[in-house]
């Protein structure tokens, strides 16, 4: 199954993470940011609803230059002191927030279109796959309309969201760790869509579905073979 969701990563196609009962209770549709394409962005925006969002590695992450959110806010609170009051540390399902900055690239019109936000998830990830990490500034802008995420150090052996998930999938398919993600939300209830609702929709598109518990344990073993 694991391997199946690999190959599918590897192939551009949609794969759907399940984190953990114990932790946010939520599937994302989770794709390579490289194969990122208007027609994915139409089905994540219409078929999952939720944020979407580019989780990026650590590594990748500090050749862009890019922080958490949290670090910009620490460094600006003396200036703006809401900034402090506002700090994630209630997050009721984990310790950390990996948001990072938002971007559009510059290339875009308002930023928000499928054409838009495919075109900065899809430029950003050739940038870093060709690692023409000093363009980051001249080729993009920020605030934008997509939201990166930082993946902490080690990924899934710290932190076992679906950032970290993301790009534990990219490192055992061998791509380049910049991933798309969008929380499966249910239009009957408003809430995150179950994992019976999600396991129909998965058979009835034929997408690979799996457990956060499935991704840890295959990169567990993944590092033991190395
Ligand atoms: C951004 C989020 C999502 O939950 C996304 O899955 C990334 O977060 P995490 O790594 O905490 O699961 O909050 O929309
Ligand atoms: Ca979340
Ligand atoms: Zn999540």
């Amino acid at each position: 199954m694991i391997e199946d969701a690999i190959k599918a990563f590897k192939d551009g196609k949609i794969v759907l993470i399940f984190d953990n009962d114990n932790r946010e209770r939520e599937t994302d549709m989770i794709i390579a940011a490289e194969h990122m394409t208007t027609e994915h962005m139409t089905t994540i925006r219409n078929e999952a609803g939720g944020l979407v969002c580019v989780p990026l590695s650590a590594e990748v992450s500090d050749k862009l230059g890019i922080p958490f959110m949290t670090d910009i806010m620490d460094a600006a609170t003396e200036k703006y002191p809401v900034l402090g009051e506002l700090s994630p540390n209630d997050i009721p399902y984990d310790e950390k927030s990996a948001f990072s900055i938002t971007v559009n690239h510059r290339k875009t019109f308002t930023g928000i279109t499928d054409s838009d936000r495919a075109c900065t998830i899809k430029e950003l990830a050739l940038l870093c796959k060709n690692e023409e990490y000093d363009s980051f500034g001249k080729n993009f802008r920020a605030p934008g309309h997509v939201t990166l995420l930082r993946a902490t150090e080690g990924h899934v052996l710290k932190r076992q969201g679906h950032t970290e998930m993301s790009i534990a999938l990219a490192e055992m398919a061998g791509t380049t760790p910049v991933a798309v993600c969008c929380e499966m939300m249910d239009d009957e209830t408003g809430g995150s869509m179950t994992t019976d609702k999600v396991a129909k929709y998965a058979e009835e598109k034929e997408l690979i579905f799996l457990s956060g518990d499935e991704v840890i344990k295959a990169y567990h073993e993944f590092k033991e073979n190395q």
